[in-house]
């Protein structure tokens, strides 16, 4: 008895695909042939044998060793991994070109170098003349240093095969290719095959692996997205364009908390980590002054935390202005509306301007309740108390709606050294723990009462 299988296959990339149509990795349409597999079922006979080792366990039963970390000698990226890096495992990690992720991990290999064993720093982006440049200006030399300037994946597997690092770099995966894979390098054939021959590569021999992939603005074409299930661990590198602070961020552990964030700022001689991260974040902020307030916005699934600031003058003449910077005219408008309606604030003789600080956007409603804030806190020329995270979507009536990802945001504020939160009363009942201070309002006036005293 034989069994069919229907595959079909891009002509030109030889990608297979369930069904026909545009090829998803080359986009080129009407580009498959269907092939038909032939897949004889197995006779009793050849049925794999149970192998002794690998049989089902009850889970009670399972003893488990607390796994070997390797420290990289940097705290912040150390704290992000879970506590350092598990040897064997991959590491993903994603950010803009530019960012700084080659120069975290060349500062990476430094002390892992010089702790655990030689490491190989392959790089199919930069000349060994660049990087070694890079390395000058860092100060790092260490003899365990290998650097390999190569992008054919089989080359870089014998090198490895010889040297035996402890811990290996892939900068960046977009660029390393197998000479077999008729797609080039970068696509996500590419991507994902050298990926999981790394893998297979690591897991064997117990050697850490840290991939580096660049992320696009529009979400990643064969970038770090299609690695994601992959990889053991996946690490975001951002930042603002025009900031030096970075932030180091974990999407995906299989070997500890994705609740960690790890904060570098960027200077003349590379990334220097930032320990105290609410310090740094708040030392450009006015302190106690009137119209700024910090608000939390979910970017996907992970909160950022954002300065926001009103400024309301009285209008010399006509119709008011309203001018916005970072969030939407409309919403804006709507807002200040409300305040002058439910609270009382005769915004309509004062021209009032909304910036967010550094360049941010706040896209999304949670964000509400700040730009209230902060053009009342204007308006009355009155600072909010203290260091108080605000978030809470605002409607017509002047309630105070819930916030989605409430638990992640105060988590994020928590992180960053912010003692202090005023957030929708709705999201209180589910009473979590909270891991600061947290002060509940139901609508626009009781918040303006709580943080303003008016
Ligand atoms: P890089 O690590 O090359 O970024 P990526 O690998 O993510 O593309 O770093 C790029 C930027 O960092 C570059 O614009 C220069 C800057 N930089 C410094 O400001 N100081 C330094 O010490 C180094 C090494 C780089
Ligand atoms: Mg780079």
């Amino acid at each position: 008895m034989a069994r069919e299988r229907l595959v079909y296959r891009c002509q030109t990339c030889g990608f297979a695909a369930p069904k026909a149509g545009t090829c998803p990795d080359c986009a080129r349409t009407g580009t498959y042939v269907a092939l038909v597999e032939e897949r004889p079922a197995l006779s009793r006979s050849e049925r794999p044998k149970l192998a002794a080792g690998a049989r089902p366990v009850p889970i009670g039963d399972i003893a488990v060793t607390s796994g070997e970390r390797i420290t990289t000698g940097i705290g912040e990226l150390d704290r992000v991994l879970g506590g350092g890096v598990v040897p064997g495992s991959l590491v993903l990690i994603g950010g803009d070109p530019g960012i700084g992720k080659s120069t975290l991990l060349l500062q990476a290999s430094r002390s892992l170098s010089s702790l655990t064993g030689p490491v190989l720093y392959v790089s199919g982006e930069e000349s060994a003349a660049q990087v070694k440049l890079r390395a000058d200006r860092l100060g790092i030399s260490p003899s365990g240093l290998y650097f390999l300037a190569e992008t054919d994946l089989q080359v870089i597997e014998a090198h490895a095969a010889e040297l035996k690092p402890r811990a290996i770099v892939v900068d960046s995966i977009q660029t390393v290719f197998l000479p077999g894979l008729e797609s080039a390098p970068g696509s996500v054939s590419q991507v994902r095959e050298c990926a999981a021959r790394l893998m297979l590569w690591s897991k064997g021999r117990g050697t850490a692996t840290f991939l580096v992939g660049h992320v696009t603005k529009d979400g990643a074409i064969a970038g770090p997205r299609v690695l994601e299930h992959l990889v053991d661990t996946v690490l975001y590198f951002e930042g603002e364009q025009h900031h030096a602070y970075r932030v180091l961020r974990a999407v995906k552990n299989r070997f500890g908390s994705t609740n960690e964030i790890g904060v570098f700022e960027m200077g003349e001689q590379g990334l220097v980590e930032v320990t105290n991260p609410s310090g740094f974040f708040l030392a450009e902020r006015p302190r106690g002054a009137a119209g700024s307030v910090i608000v939390s916005s979910l970017e996907g699934s992970r909160p950022l935390l954002l300065e926001l600031q009103a400024l309301v003058t009285s209008a010399s003449f006509g119709t008011p202005r309203r001018t916005v910077l970072g969030a939407d005219y409309n919403r804006v408008c709507l807002l200040l509306a409300v305040l002058e309606k439910r609270v009382g604030f005769p915004l309509q003789s004062q021209d009032v301007f909304v910036n967010v600080a550094g360049g941010g956007r706040v896209t999304e409603p949670a964000a509400d309740l700040g730009v209230v804030l902060a053009a009342a806190s204007s308006y009355l020329d009155r600072p909010v108390r203290g260091e108080t995270v605000i978030m809470g979507e605002v409607g017509l009536a002047g309630e105070v709606r819930a916030v989605a990802g409430f638990a992640a945001r105060l988590k994020e504020a928590a992180a960053l050294g912010f003692t202090a939160a005023v957030v929708p009363q709705n999201n209180l009942a589910a009473g979590a723990a909270q891991p600061l201070e947290v002060q509940g309002v139901g609508s626009v006036d009781e918040a303006v009462k709580a943080l303003l005293g008016h």
